[in-house]
């Protein structure tokens, strides 16, 4: 086999067998097909598209192009949760205990990377001990006590991927729905779960920026998942602005803790109550995706997923007094207000630049080299359509320097006030 036909063949619109993806993948990972007809390839896929089947084996060879975790050792049926990625998403700090307290196993994987905000490591590090160094004998059997534990990535999983997205990024083959689906799938897969919630964001703070596009690779993500044998559901939720109000670690920690007492957001909390159906009809926890949800709803009036919370941030060696008291948490040391210059209705806040405007004061890296500072980040008082007056303050800002004043600029730049209420829609489908 020659990686010049495929090319050819995938260039003229043809369909690759099963035996010439894993040629290509193997070939690609092993180093024997070099970056520039890899390059070519993956223009021509650009232009091209792939069908189900064919996106089954590229799957499934980036998948096993590396490690694969094995979570067999961990009883019940293993869901994980994805989202696409937007700014202030506290989703996973919410969910990972309200679905542990219906007895749905939660084995998260957790990675640092790169954003607006730290990932989820990050942020659960803001409760003072908690660490996340726990072997892997450990590992299954905190979460078949406690239904719920958090660990750091570990292994070389979907080498292929890494090298397939790197050259993406300098090809301009990024924005291709089939190559991100096998992407973000691979990956999920080659962590161990049985099934699969995604949340597919849309929107200005968002990979993808239109309901057409979104729906296509929230399908073509759930298409994959069924082929190989993965239940998978998705859901299409707005990114116009961040999601809940707190955008930073510490901040969203406590967003979280809120969330989970029945406080919250309730945007945020819509959107965990939506995925967190899926989680546990998936995980056979409700027979329905309207009996997990209100499930759900009785494990946060009965406060069983706040002592979920207490006893996770336990196992792990933080302090679970944070939970009843939120001001443990790192503090920042200086607060400054952003208020209205007119009256009206928030029209827009731009996601994307809201969040570099809290990562510019730490709460986010910029580099992987970054500091993180934890304390640090915003509190949004106003949300798209609310009604505001002169004066109000539309945004607390958290930070430990005494310059804001790019991060100011910025918030003035990316919230308009307009003469108009208006609706925004938070959920926009489900897609099983
Ligand atoms: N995220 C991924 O993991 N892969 C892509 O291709 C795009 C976004
Ligand atoms: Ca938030």
């Amino acid at each position: 086999m020659r990686m010049i036909d495929l090319i050819a063949k995938k260039r003229d619109n043809h369909v690759l067998t099963p035996e010439e993806i894993k040629f290509m993948i193997e070939g690609y990972t092993a180093g024997d097909i070099p970056d520039y007809q890899m390059s070519a390839m993956l223009m021509a896929i650009y232009f091209n598209g792939m069908e189900t089947e064919e996106l089954k084996e590229l799957t499934m060879a980036m998948v096993e192009s590396g490690d694969q975790i094995d979570l067999s050792a961990i009883e019940g049926v293993k869901v994980d949760k994805h989202s696409t990625g937007g700014v202030g998403d506290t989703t996973t700090l919410v969910l990972a205990p309200l679905v542990a307290a219906l007895g749905i196993p939660v084995a998260k994987m957790s990675g640092r990377g790169l954003g607006h905000t730290g990932g989820t490591l990050d942020k659960l590090e803001s409760i003072e001990g908690f660490h996340i160094e726990i072997e892997e004998d450990e590992f299954a059997e905190m979460v078949n006590k406690n239904k719920i534990a958090v660990i750091g990535q570990t292994g070389n999983l979907t080498p292929a991927d890494k090298a397939i997205y790197a050259l993406r990024d300098v090809t301009g083959t990024v924005q291709s729905i089939p190559l991100i689906a096998s992407s973000i799938m691979s990956k999920k897969i080659a962590s161990g779960s049985d099934a699969i919630v995604l949340d597919v964001k849309v929107g200005s703070g968002a990979f993808m920026k239109d309901i057409k596009h979104a729906e296509t690779l929230a399908q073509t993500m759930v298409n994959i998942g069924k082929s190989v044998g993965r239940q998978t559901m998705a859901v299409i939720s707005d990114m116009n602005q961040p999601l809940g109000r707190m955008i930073g670690n510490a901040l969203e920690v406590k967003e979280a803790i809120d969330t989970l007492k029945g406080e919250g957001p309730e945007d945020l909390t819509e959107l965990c109550l939506t995925l967190g159906s899926q989680m546990v009809y998936l995980g056979k926890g409700a027979n329905s995706l309207e009996e997990a949800h209100e499930k759900l709803i009785d494990a946060i009036q009965s406060g069983a997923a706040l002592e979920k919370m207490k006893v996770f941030v336990e196992a792990q060696g933080g302090n679970p007094d944070v939970i009843d008291h939120p001001e443990l948490l790192p503090q920042a040391r200086y607060q400054f207000e952003v208020k209205a210059d007119r009256e009206g209705y928030i029209e827009s806040m731009n996601a994307n630049e809201i969040g570099i405007a809290a990562m510019i004061l730490g709460a986010g890296r910029a580099t992987k080299e970054s500091e993180l500072d934890l304390a640090v980040g915003l509190e949004l008082h106003k949300k798209i359509g609310n009604p505001v007056a002169k004066g109000d303050v539309l945004v607390t800002i958290y930070a430990d320097q005494e310059d804001v004043s790019e991060t100011i600029n910025k918030l003035i730049e990316n919230i308009v006030i307009g003469d108009h209420p208006q609706d925004i829609t938070l959920i926009h489908e489900i897609i099983q």
